[in-house]
């Protein structure tokens, strides 16, 4: 067991929690008591953010088939791209007052969600945080997601091997970008990243030549491109006049993207950059040795599970859980599953997409 210190920065609440969890391996399996179980063919709704990332476009479709394959009624919604999350909100209430027993949630702003799914605990449906959690109400029954802290551990380990293969010592110079600050998740990816680099930090091995390392200075509110794009614009302006950059954690593929963009706008070299969500886009990156790293954290093994947790929750069964410590939502530990990511450079690309029919073939 080791610490692990979670910093959670929502737009409603700041919370610093030190919370106590354990890393990859994970032994400590639990449950939490099932339901009575309700009708087979009840309505399951799926309420996702907007489509910051292609992992949500996958996942829409894949609550569709899976949801109708195991016999329920499935309603899933998108929240729209400019009122992001009133559109929420005013989904999860529809949701509840058209009696679905359980309602998934993958939150387009985690701190802005407690008085609808209180609403639909007191109906009686049980609440599912999908992704990303949903913070300050006690309300949420499960989580379930890809490890979020060993994503970033999992970044900032890759930058690190990135830079050791452009040059053999540092000092290196680095920036650093994180996600938007309404997502719980962004934090913990950034602290896990910054568990593996700030002791490089301390030790002169990595400098953040812009100075910026604070999560409010490194954020990308909405998980924008175009704030990546012109924050990397600016930081090259103000920093990388003279000296060179040689990485930038990037928390997604998306701004990996949009960070390689505006450094081959400015004329300079590709610094390391890594990433994550396994997007078509940057695998072909990847492939043509631009993007460094991404992380695969596959959404079809992440809807499968979403789906089989309302599966026990149909039939009265026990819902498996496998860690009651790490997730802490400022109103209660909520009880997770959490499945693991895999980090992905070209070195390893075949292999770990070797069963994907779309990501394969990019491979070759
Ligand atoms: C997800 C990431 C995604 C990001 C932007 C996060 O909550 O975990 O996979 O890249 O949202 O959509």
């Amino acid at each position: 067991m080791r610490k692990r210190i979670i910093l959670t920065t929502a737009i409603a609440a700041v919370a610093l929690m030190a919370l106590s969890g354990c890393a990859g391996g994970r032994a400590d399996t639990a449950s939490t008591d099932a339901a009575a179980g309700f009708p087979a063919d009840s309505t399951i709704g799926v309420a996702l953010p907007s489509k910051t990332s292609e992992n949500w476009v996958l996942a829409g479709g894949l609550f569709e088939d899976g949801l109708k394959e195991a016999g329920f009624t499935g309603d899933v919604q998108y929240a729209g791209a400019s009122t992001t999350v009133k559109d929420q909100q005013d989904q999860i209430s529809a949701m509840v007052t058209n009696g679905a027993k359980v309602i998934i949630i993958g939150a387009a702003d985690g701190g802005q969600l407690a008085t609808q799914v209180q609403a639909a605990q007191d109906a009686g449906a049980v609440v599912i945080a999908y992704d990303r959690l949903i913070l300050n109400t006690e309300a949420v029954d499960y989580y379930v997601a890809y490890d979020n802290f060993k994503v970033g551990e999992l970044q900032g380990q890759a930058l690190l091997d990135g830079l050791a293969t452009k040059k053999a010592n540092g000092p290196y110079n680095i920036e650093l970008f994180s996600g938007s600050s309404d997502d719980a998740n962004s934090a913990v990816f950034f602290d896990g990243a910054m568990s593996v680099l700030q002791p490089k930090i301390d030790d002169g091995t990595l400098v953040v030549a812009s100075g910026q390392t604070d999560i409010k200075q490194t954020a990308t509110a909405g998980w924008k491109a175009e704030n990546a794009q012109n924050r990397m614009d600016a930081l090259l302006t103000s920093t990388y006049g003279t000296i060179a950059l040689d990485g930038v954690l990037s928390p997604n593929d998306t701004l990996a993207r949009a960070i390689i963009t505006s450094v081959k706008g400015a004329g300079k070299d590709i610094p390391i950059v890594t990433g994550q969500d396994s997007e078509a886009e940057s695998v072909k990156s990847i492939m043509a040795g631009e993007q460094y790293s991404t992380i695969n954290k596959d959404t079809r093994v992440l809807v499968a599970q979403a789906i089989a947790m309302a599966e026990a929750l149909q039939k009265g069964e026990t819902v498996e859980v496998n860690d009651t410590t790490s997730y802490d939502n400022g109103a209660k530990i909520v009880p997770a599953y959490l499945l693991p990511p895999v980090i992905v450079t070209q070195e390893n690309a075949a292999e770990a997409y070797a069963n994907d029919p779309v990501l394969a073939p990019l491979t070759e």
